[in-house]
């Protein structure tokens, strides 16, 4: 709910548990003045102190009013040059070269529903929804800027998003536009990043907020593994169950910085949005930019509430599943199987020996077209090597769906090989200076998605594909970071576009692609979790996690993407043991377990499995099918944290509370292991339980008493708890 008092200006936000406050203040400067638990409102500007502070300049019209500076007061959208020193959320450069903005409020307008950004990912949705729009105004550089908020009232969740306008008669160059700033008058904050590296992605890193700023970023042209596009800053004492913390991310897959800044006066400023490097937008007198969006979640009580809020604003109201309603199908990819290694009867053997296990779908990863028999070449040539697939697709599909499964497709749009023919006929298609030969990323360069022309050559070679062949499924794959950063289409002095024009290119042609199959399911992947946010989300439902596949490691990387990113989104595969990645052995229930808290499916010959492996493998397909609800949509607990504790534990309950399922998997083993009991979570207290169809146990003593752990008998044991309301 949004409530205006419009005689003092104040514009408060409420959500079910949460609050948000600002003010325009006699001077039209935008006041931050609340953000946290849920409160009555009034205003709440009485909140904020004015004091002389030495070096904190006062903006010219007040005077000598000396205790008034833009430097010490929260903004909510800080300016630049005029005065307040802490990080600026915009810059721009009119032709006088001059680099300040120093934003006013102007007006307001209201409306039920949400509002969406022209060629960017964004949340949607109805009546649900409110939005807001504040007009700020620098009015010596004749430029406007419009702050959006969207609240989904009972997500907890604010959406905020900022569209820049260039009201004057000349040309102006913006410099910096951040999506979200955000200033916590408050001393106590720690800040948490989600970092890693390729197959290790997304690991929680914490740490209290120290004077001067701390950031984290991608300048790699896409979100990147190494840091995630969520952050989160809480209180010092904040948990899984208490505290109050705050996440923020960005719906956005390139170049990002999240920055927090504690200051002189140990308040905290956030800020979110592109990198300022190498960006600079043209605006001619007319133009417009709008930064991404950008999404907030507060939680009163812990980390777990605001990741149960994330994920189902996420789910119900970002991602665009093809399938929503109905369920995923249970695949198999042959990666890890064969690598470049197969032909069409290797690939249909091993459909073969996935027959009767409950795989729904065949994906046939990298090497099926042009000249790739290694990754050194054929990128860009999407026409299938009729030597590995004689009679093409056409032959192939039919042969797979003969053996009950469906059909999907490895590709990599944005990619070009010097050794293809896309790049004999147009070398200029890959991004890069002319005269300074480019870095090459898995032997492989980029190609111009901000180019129309590369972006309708490349989609036209799709169509071609999806078009003939009974394909469901495409994995939409990005192997490398962008360097060499330069468009042959672009004018010298509007280079710093290229970043954000190419990912509006890639969501140019992914919009292209649901709207021309609106059926078909995509998932994304970047060498597995390079490109895992929000943006990428609202396009394709799932997102390869990791290119790492080894449970273990695969516990650790899950749990750090559960803090934003639900269940349904991770793609999560069994491959095989030992494992290929880093030679670690586990047993088959135990990467079950683990792969069936994502999107599910095998990544290995199942052929080769023994009887016994085949046995379980069934077991788990069927199960995950009984129970694909619960796992992909109900509320998730996170029980454990598997970089402290001896074993890793997580819980998903149904929204009714009448099911839930507890995943265990234990650490290293050890002798004489101490006994242990697991506390579960959301349970219904008044509820009595089966536990795997035996017994009768009250919720209020599975959460207060809770459950004996297994002993550990070898490494990396896994045990499913399925409970089930009487
Ligand atoms: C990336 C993906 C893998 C696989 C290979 C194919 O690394 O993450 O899953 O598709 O490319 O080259």
């Amino acid at each position: 709910m949004i409530v205006l008092d419009k005689e003092n200006r104040v514009f408060t936000l409420h959500t079910q548990n949460t609050t948000y406050q600002m003010k325009a203040d006699r001077h039209n400067i935008l006041l931050h003045t609340y953000y946290g638990p849920r409160i009555s409102g009034g205003d709440l500007s009485y909140l904020i102190q004015y004091a002389d502070r030495g070096f904190s300049p006062n903006p010219n019209e007040v005077g000598d009013e000396r205790d008034y500076s833009l430097d010490t007061l929260p903004q909510e959208y800080s300016s630049c040059g005029v005065g307040d020193f802490r990080i600026p959320s915009i810059e721009f450069e009119p032709e006088d070269g001059s680099r300040l903005a120093d934003l006013r409020y102007a007006d307001y307008t209201l409306y039920r529903g949400k509002y969406a950004l022209e060629g960017l990912p964004a949340f949607w949705g109805g009546e649900e929804w409110e939005t807001l729009v504040i007009r700020m105004k620098d009015t010596a550089a004749k430029m406007s800027v419009e702050l959006y908020y969207g609240v989904l009232e009972e997500r907890d969740l604010i959406t905020r998003a900022v569209r820049v306008i260039n009201q004057g008669t000349e040309t102006v160059r913006l410099q910096r536009c951040a999506s979200l700033c955000l200033d916590f008058q408050r001393d106590d904050l720690d800040f948490i990043t989600f970092d890693g590296c390729h197959t290790m992605e997304r690991c929680p890193s914490r740490a209290p907020l120290r004077p001067g700023i701390q950031s984290v970023n991608s300048l790699r042209g896409t979100s990147s593994h190494h840091h995630n596009p969520f952050v989160i800053l809480c209180e010092r004492s904040a948990n899984e169950d208490f505290g109050l913390c705050y996440g923020a991310m960005l719906v956005y897959s390139g170049n990002f910085q999240a920055a927090a800044e504690r200051t002189q006066l140990e308040n905290n400023r956030l800020v979110l949005g592109i990198d300022p490097y190498n960006f600079c937008f043209t605006l001619a007198p007319g133009e417009a930019f709008t930064a991404p969006e950008a999404a907030l979640v507060c939680s009163p009580g812990g980390f777990g509430q605001m990741s149960r809020q994330f994920h189902r604003a996420l789910r119900e109201h970002l991602i665009r599943d093809p399938y929503e309603g109905r369920r995923r199908p249970v695949l198999m990819n042959n990666w890890e199987a064969t690598y470049f290694d197969f032909t069409a009867d290797k690939l249909v053997d091993i459909a073969r020996g996935a027959q009767g296990l409950g795989i729904e779908l065949f994906v046939m990863d990298d090497g099926w077209f042009g000249s790739r028999d290694t990754d050194l070449s054929g990128l860009g040539d999407w026409s299938v090597n009729l030597s590995k697939l004689p009679g093409g697709l056409e032959a192939l599909v039919p042969r797979i769906q003969a053996l009950g499964m469906g059909f999907g497709l490895w590709i990599e749009p944005e990619m070009v090989s010097e050794n293809s023919q896309l790049y004999r006929e147009h070398p200029d298609w890959a991004l890069g200076v002319p005269g300074r030969p480019q870095a090459r990323g898995r032997s492989q360069l980029v190609l111009d998605f901000s180019r129309r022309e590369v972006r309708d050559y490349i989609y036209e070679a799709m169509r071609k594909i999806l078009d003939g062949a009974g394909i469901t499924y495409i994995k939409w794959d990005m192997n490398r970071s962008l360097s060499d950063v330069w468009s042959a289409a672009l004018p010298a002095n509007r280079q710093g576009e290229v970043y954000h024009r190419y990912v509006l290119g890639v969501y140019d042609i992914l919009e292209r692609l649901r709207r021309d199959y609106p059926e078909l399911l995509i998932e994304s992947c970047s060498g597995g979790g390079g490109r895992f946010d929000a943006g990428m989300l609202y396009y394709t439902p799932q997102i390869w996690c990791s290119d790492n596949t080894d449970a273990v490691d695969r516990l650790r990387i899950q749990y750090g993407t559960s803090f934003c990113y639900p269940v349904s989104a991770m793609g999560a595969h069994v491959s095989v043991s030992p494992n290929e990645q880093n030679g670690r052995v586990t047993s088959m229930e135990t990467r079950g377990t683990v792969a069936m808290s994502g999107t599910f499916g095998y990544e290995m010959d199942l052929g080769r499995c023994t009887r016994e492996e085949r046995e379980i493998i069934k077991r788990q397909t069927a199960f995950f099918k009984e129970h694909y609800d619960l796992i992909q949509k109900g509320d998730y607990y996170r029980l454990s944290d598997p970089f402290t504790a001896p074993f890793t534990a997580w819980e998903q309950v149904s929204p009714d509370r009448r099911e839930a399922l507890v995943s265990l998997v234990t650490g290293p083993t050890q002798a004489a292991a101490p006994f242990r009991r697991l506390r579960l979570k959301g349970l219904d207290p008044n509820r009595t339980y089966q536990v795997n169809g035996e017994g009768a146990y009250p919720g209020d003593v599975l959460m207060e008493a809770g459950w004996p752990l297994p002993m550990p008998w070898g490494d990396h044991q896994s045990t499913q708890l399925y409970l089930s309301a009487l």
